[in-house]
Parts: C-alpha cells; structure tokens; sequence
C-alpha cells in the first residue's frame, strides 16, 4: 500500500484545527519550525481524550504548538509545563499561549531540559517528549521520577526517518551517536517492567508507554 497516499486520505477525514492553531501551525511551517505532524495530532488528540490528563508535561516547546494543542484539545481542564531553551522561539511560544488565552494553564520554563527535569516534582498524568532525540535515554530516570501507575509517557521522533533499522555502519557518521541512543531508549522503554510500550509508525516514530506499576 502508498504510505504517502494513504497518510494523505486519513488526514482528508480528520477534523480541521481550530483558526487560532492552524495559524500558528501554518506560520511554524514558513518559518521551517519542526512541529507535531498531522497524523501525530490525531493520535494526541485521541490519548487525550482517553487519558483526560489534569497535568502535562512536554519536553520541547518551540513555538508552543504541540502545548497549545494539548489545552484546547484535552476534554478536561488542565496545567501543562513546558520546557524550551532555544531563545529566539520563547517569546514567540509565550505571544502564541497570550493570544489563544491560555497563557495561565500553560508554563514555560525557559532552559535546558536536563537541568530543569530534577527541579520538577509531583507526577504528571502525561508527558510528551519532543525536543533533541539524542539526550532522551539521558532524561529517562526523570521520566521514571515524574510518572505513576497510570502515567502516559508519549515520545516523537523515535523511528528517526526509517534510520532506526539500519545497521550502525548504514547510518552517516553525522547520526550514530542519535541512532545509538535512540536504540537504547527503546530498549529501556520496551524492557522497563512498569512500562507497557507500543512503538507506532505516527509521524516519524512515536512511541506510547503507559506506567503500570510502582
Ligand atoms: C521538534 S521541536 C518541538 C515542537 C513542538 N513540540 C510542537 O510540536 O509544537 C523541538 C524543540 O525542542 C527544543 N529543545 C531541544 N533540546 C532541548 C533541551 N535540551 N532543553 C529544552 N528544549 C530543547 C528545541 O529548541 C526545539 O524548539
């Protein structure tokens, strides 16, 4: 079957954004920010409304797309803190959140994410893992810190544009270290007893796990 052709007739059938998102997604796309892709929205968009989470964390803001997303698609209210650390794309995340009047029920703490993980408590019902694929398996004792039984962990970017399957020797120099580090996040994430994790070929790769166990 044509995945292109394919993914182009889901996509005919969802739902459209609201004008406020689409705007911001459209002016993400000109500006070459990488955001959430389509199929990706609607996977969201359906383990939102099966999770109902009440706190939301994502790792890797941009221009506050994803975030925005996440609060007006969530059938119940919530708190979502996001993280981002590439300044130029801060200011235009906060005038987005302003804009869609979600600047109260959305947090963005400016910095890197491996500094500012360990100064976050509580356990989040949600967490999508957006930002460099290469530092996930560094973050993944946060994650464990951060979730409970019931917390969903949510990562884009995993099958790293089919480069995931290739041997070691087949990836460009430029991409081992990423490709290496990605196989071990996998591998935790699949191998961790109080996870169950599906990796789904969403996007570029998105994998789903749910924390059963303490
Ligand atoms: C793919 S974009 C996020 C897109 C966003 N989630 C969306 O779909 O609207 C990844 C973002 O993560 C940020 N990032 C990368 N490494 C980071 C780190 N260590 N700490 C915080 N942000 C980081 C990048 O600057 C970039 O803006």
């Amino acid at each position: 079957m044509d995945d292109r052709r394919l993914k182009g007739y889901l996509s005919s059938l969802y739902p459209n954004l609201t004008a406020d998102l689409a705007a911001v997604e459209k002016k993400a796309l000109e500006d070459h920010v990488p955001i959430i892709r389509g199929d990706t929205q609607q996977y969201l968009r359906t383990l939102l409304a099966l999770r109902r989470p009440a706190r939301i964390l994502e790792v890797g803001a941009a221009v506050g797309f994803s975030a925005s997303f996440m609060a007006i698609y969530n059938p119940v209210s919530c708190a979502i803190t996001t993280i981002e650390n590439y300044r130029p794309r801060i200011p235009v995340a906060r005038e987005n959140f302003h804009r869609m009047g979600l600047g109260e029920q959305i947090t963005l703490l400016e910095g890197d994410a491996q500094e500012l993980l360990p100064t976050l408590e509580g356990s989040y019902d949600l967490i999508f893992m957006d930002a460099a694929k290469g530092q996930y398996i560094h973050y993944w004792p946060q994650l464990i810190r951060l979730s409970s039984p019931g917390s969903v962990i949510v990562t884009d970017n995993v099958l790293q544009d089919g480069d995931i399957i290739e041997s070691h020797f087949a990836v460009t120099r430029r991409n081992r270290t990423i490709h290496k580090r990605m196989r071990e996040y996998l591998w935790e994430l699949t191998h961790d007893e109080r996870f169950v994790t599906d990796i789904l070929n969403v996007g570029d790769g998105l994998s789903v796990s749910v924390r059963v166990k303490q």
